[in-house]
């Protein structure tokens, strides 16, 4: 027996317990699956043991499958999940998980392999597979329709959410809620279902329930999912094995189960999802920043400015259950922006999904002044004024004599140089960018932008506040752009190129689109609007290299008042009311002009450049980051990508993308194009150099 699961027996009960922190997962080659077995074959041939628990030490029952043995070698002979499953199913003794903290994926298949469930208040159980590109390989796509019926079964399969325990008692997952000992709980369970000589209960013997036809049921099912999941191919897979457990004997069902699964496990899209689910735990990593490092504690928060961002930021904190004081610069602006506030949540209670009594709660944190000086006691302020570097310095000042010595003063600059903005303080080392995305409510990404005199604690109180918020910190030097808007930059500028040489703003979102971005660049600029990066090229004008290729089309666009869907046309048309895009004459024609005035005789552009154009500015530029030490490491720009601009996750992100090119292929392409193109495609040099090594991004 190894140390991975521990055995006792109590009270005349084998007690099987996982023992593999952080969170039990079930490694094959640790020995945790042979381990479970091992147990109970000794229990079964022991006369003195009635009945079995499994159980998990430590925070929870288990998280499945360990993950990172999808990509490495089993060991010859090691016993695996399914086939651990499978001896359960003829055990002859009862079989009673006991559930505390979550049963993920695998582990909640070892938990429906036993006859019986006892489970903690407060457990998770999900079967969250589907997330990582694959499906519930070992039996829970057959068992779980078959204990808690089909529609309720394809639901928690197809979206991967997790049930608390009391849902899962309503829905038969759960047989007992033990709010006090658990372990003590299921041995006396199991004990009362020997004592009652109840029938062990083998889910792979009951038939599944469905409670409409099961025909138009699964065609209505699968229409749904190829539309909702467009280009990711786990979820119908996933609908196939519950079919399957529908309209085959478990055996075979388990059988094909296990086909699609290898088939999911070994595809580029599970490989992707299964990096950033890596990358995402991996950028709360900071290499110079111990993970142990004391942090502030931030319980009251400032946002001065009330803005777009600054409502949005407000929101944050609000939805935490920390304390914000608003700050605006005149009355009119305040009412503004509280009245935004209280509008976006009155729409989340106008959908359902969240109550008055919360919303009320959420308001009730919220302070909203004119005065400066009501920030005097708060732990940190963001400013989100105007993008104006001699405003941001004026009001880092007066926050500095504002606020408490230890406050952290944040700024959500796009653009502007923190180290200066720092430099108009006292106390640069709690100067920090915080950069949120629009709208701040709901995008997942937070740039963390260190300064260069920004002091640990206030890096790790950042990225701890990230966490708290909700959202996925991402650590960034200080550059124009910082990582994400930086590379964005060179693909939108790509992009304008593009349509110079010969392409339609049409061609381009469709092949992008097409990659898998729910909206290509053009759509996505008409819905935020056209202006603000106008503005932003005005203000460079003057500092733009005059050797520099520009390309006038956008600014052709918005000379003409077109900003996009709010202006009912930008690089389309709308008709009043509907967002869909309508390709305009009046657009090719200022395209076909500007190519005109620049000399460039228009050609056929295929998709395949296009694409490449378009991601490769992406993959050299982030190359550069790496590089220059701007991003720590390449799967945080994968992540900044996948939760801020909208990176298909399948495709892992950018710099994951070109890994499953090839680096070699990609420079070989990014050199071709520096050469027929122009200087500006030069090749990072880390990317030459990894491609000449044959070598891949991390
Ligand atoms: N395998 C390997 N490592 C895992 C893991 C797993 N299933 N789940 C979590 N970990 C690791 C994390 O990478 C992290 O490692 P580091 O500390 O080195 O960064 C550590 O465990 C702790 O994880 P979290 O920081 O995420 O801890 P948490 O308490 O915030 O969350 C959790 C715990 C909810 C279980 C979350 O980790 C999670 O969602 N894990 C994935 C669960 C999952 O997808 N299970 C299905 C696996 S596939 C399967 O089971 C297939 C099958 O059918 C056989
Ligand atoms: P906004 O114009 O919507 O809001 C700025 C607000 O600041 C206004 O309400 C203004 O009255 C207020 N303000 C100006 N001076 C002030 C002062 N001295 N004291 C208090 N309030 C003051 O601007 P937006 O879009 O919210 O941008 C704010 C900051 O966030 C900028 O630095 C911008 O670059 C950045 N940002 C903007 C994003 C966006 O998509 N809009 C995304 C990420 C960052």
């Amino acid at each position: 027996m190894t140390n991975v699961v521990t055995y006792h027996v109590q009270n005349h009960v084998g007690v099987i317990s996982l023992n593999n922190p952080p969170v039990n997962a079930l490694a094959v080659n640790k020995g945790v699956v042979q381990g479970i077995m091992d147990c109970i074959q000794e229990g079964e041939h022991d006369p003195d043991v009635r009945a079995f628990v499994v159980a998990g030490a430590g925070k929870a029952f288990s998280a499945g499958a360990d993950i990172t043995e999808f990509s490495t070698v089993r060991l010859p002979d090691a016993v695996t999940l399914p086939a651990l499953l499978a001896y359960m199913d003829t055990v002859t003794k009862p079989l009673v998980a006991a559930v505390h903290g979550f049963a993920m994926g695998g582990g909640l298949e070892l938990a429906l392999a036993c006859h019986y469930r006892v489970a903690a208040p407060g457990a998770r159980f999900a079967l969250p597979e589907v997330k990582l590109g694959i499906l519930p390989g070992a039996g829970g796509t057959q068992r779980l329709p078959r204990l808690i019926g089909v529609e309720r079964a394809l639901d928690m399969i197809i979206t991967g959410d997790t049930v608390d325990t009391e849902a899962a008692r309503k829905l038969g997952l759960v047989d007992e809620v033990a709010p006090g000992e658990l372990v003590r709980a299921a041995v006396s369970f199991a004990n009362g279902l020997v004592k009652e000589a109840r029938e062990l209960r083998r889910i792979s013997t009951l038939q599944p329930r469905l409670e409409q036809a099961a025909t138009v049921f699964f065609e209505q099912a699968r229409a749904r999912i190829a539309k909702d999941y467009r280009g990711f191919p786990a979820p119908l897979a996933c609908l196939q094995c519950v079919e399957n457990a529908v309209y085959l004997p478990f055996a075979q069902g388990v059988t094909k189960e296990r086909e699609l699964f290898y088939g999911l496990r070994d595809s580029t899209e599970s490989k992707a999802l299964r990096h950033l689910f890596f990358a995402e735990r991996e950028a709360a990593k900071i290499a110079d920043v111990p993970d142990d490092t004391p942090v502030l504690p931030l319980k009251r928060a400032g946002v001065l400015g009330a803005g777009t961002m600054g409502g949005g930021i407000a929101m944050n904190f609000l939805n935490a259950g920390i304390p914000v004081t608003l700050v605006e610069m005149n009355q009119e602006a305040l009412d503004r922006g509280v009245a935004l506030i209280r509008k976006n949540y009155a729409g989340t209670v106008a959908k359902g999904r969240l109550t008055q009594a919360a919303m009320d709660q959420r308001l009730s944190l919220l302070t909203a002044t004119i005065e400066d000086s009501a920030l005097a006691d708060v732990d940190i302020v963001i400013e989100a004024v105007f993008e104006d570097m001699e405003l941001k310095k004026s009001v880092f000042g007066k926050l500095d004599a504002v606020c408490k010595r230890d406050a952290v003063l944040a700024t959500n600059t796009s653009t502007l140089d923190i180290n200066e903005i720092a430099a108009a303080t006292t106390r640069p080392g709690k100067v920090i960018g915080l950069h949120f995305f629009s709208p701040a409510h709901v995008m997942k990404l937070l740039e963390v932008v260190r300064g260069a005199a920004t002091d640990k604690q206030t890096l790790a109180s950042s990225m701890k506040l990230a966490k708290t918020l909700g959202k996925v910190g991402v650590v960034a030097g200080v550059c124009d752009g910082f990582i994400g808007n930086r590379m964005l930059h060179k693909y939108t500028r790509e992009t304008h190129f593009l349509l110079e040489e010969g392409a339609t703003p049409r061609q381009i979102d469709n092949v992008l689109e097409q990659f898998g971005f729910a909206m290509g660049p053009f759509r996505v600029g008409d819905l935020a609007g056209l202006d603000v990066s106008w503005r932003i090229r005005q203000r460079r004008a003057a500092t733009r290299p005059a050797n520099e290729r520009y390309s006038r089309i956008a600014d052709r666009i918005c000379e003409r008042g077109r900003f996009g869907q709010k202006t009912g046309a930008g690089w389309y048309r709308y008709e009043t009311g509907s967002r869909s895009p309508i390709v305009d004459d009046e657009v090719q024609a200022i395209i076909a002009a500007a190519s005109a005035e620049a000399g460039i005789t228009r050609r056929e552009i295929s998709d395949t450049e296009v694409l490449d154009r378009c991601l490769y500015a992406l993959v050299n530029e982030g190359a550069r980051l790496l590089d220059e030490g701007i991003a720590q490491r390449a799967s945080d720009i994968d992540i900044t990508y996948a939760f801020g601009y909208g990176f298909p996750r399948y495709r892992g992100g950018p710099m994951f993308y070109a890994n499953t090119i090839g680096l070699d292929k990609v420079h070989e392409t990014v050199a071709r194009f520096h050469r027929e193109l122009g200087e500006w495609w030069a090749p990072s040099s880390l990317l030459e150099q990894r491609a000449l090594e044959g070598g891949r991004f991390d």
